[in-house]
């Protein structure tokens, strides 16, 4: 079986799928570390992504957060290269007429913050047909990962939030969540109906992370409609035609 069919079949059975981004498209996220680097040069003391935390304090990082968001999103290679870098995957799971959210969002998680969303899935927010594309910018292992679940514990899941125990999401997410090493140069691709969790992250290095949404132009939407939240990225003939 060839490796992007295995991938999507994967995807069937659980909801979500670790890929390898395309080679070629590691240029972009270079330069837009390059440019993050450049552009907050007085935050980066220690010259390293990893070691951001080294010289931001907790109090600090949202505001720094909104503002490296804001940059990123007017760096206009970005979303095509986000595109481009997970395309085979994309085209083969969503079709001919993809859209994708207009704001990319960045996350940023130092050692042993315990700031962070809570155990939640994207919908009904987002649409079950949206798929999220998660990119870190850093080597994530362990806890500067997320807990992915499969989508057979989604009932179990809901059913947590009527508990009390104060700990039973994290407990849960122990027992049943995936919480897979992602590499700079791969990704994680769930759909917006898989529950996930943030833990704390308990490494010596901070995450970084971009998220992004895509699904088919004609698919349901959620809350979220495609004048606001969503832009073209690729069109079929049929709807170019149509229109
Ligand atoms: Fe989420």
């Amino acid at each position: 079986m060839d490796k992007l069919k295995s991938l999507t079949e994967e995807f069937s059975k659980k909801g979500y799928v670790k890929i390898k981004l395309q080679k070629n498209s590691l240029k972009y996220f270079n330069k837009l570390k390059k440019n993050i680097k450049i552009k907050f040069k007085n935050k980066f003391k220690k010259k390293s992504f990893e070691k951001f935390h080294e010289s931001i304090s907790f109090l600090e990082i949202n505001d720094i957060r909104i503002k490296i968001i804001e940059f990123m999103n007017k760096q206009n290679y970005i979303k095509k290269g986000i595109y481009e870098s997970v395309q085979p995957f994309l085209d083969a799971s969503l079709g001919p007429d993809i859209i994708i959210q207009k704001g990319i969002n960045m996350a940023i998680q130092m050692p042993n913050d315990s700031k962070r969303p809570p155990f939640h899935r994207d919908t009904p927010h987002s649409s079950n047909h949206e798929l999220v594309v998660w990119i870190p910018l850093v080597h994530c292992r362990k806890t500067m990962c997320m807990h992915m679940f499969d989508k057979k514990y989604n009932k179990k899941a809901i059913s947590l939030f009527k508990g009390k125990n104060k700990n039973r999401f994290e407990k849960f997410a122990e027992k049943y969540g995936d919480l897979i090493d992602v590499k700079f140069g791969e990704a994680i691709i769930f759909s917006a109906d898989n529950f996930h969790n943030i833990p704390i992250n308990k490494t010596k290095d901070t995450r970084w992370s971009l998220n992004i949404r895509f699904k088919n132009l004609y698919t349901p939407y959620g809350e979220r409609n495609i004048l606001d939240y969503f832009e073209i990225i690729k069109i079929s003939c049929v709807t170019k035609f149509l229109n």
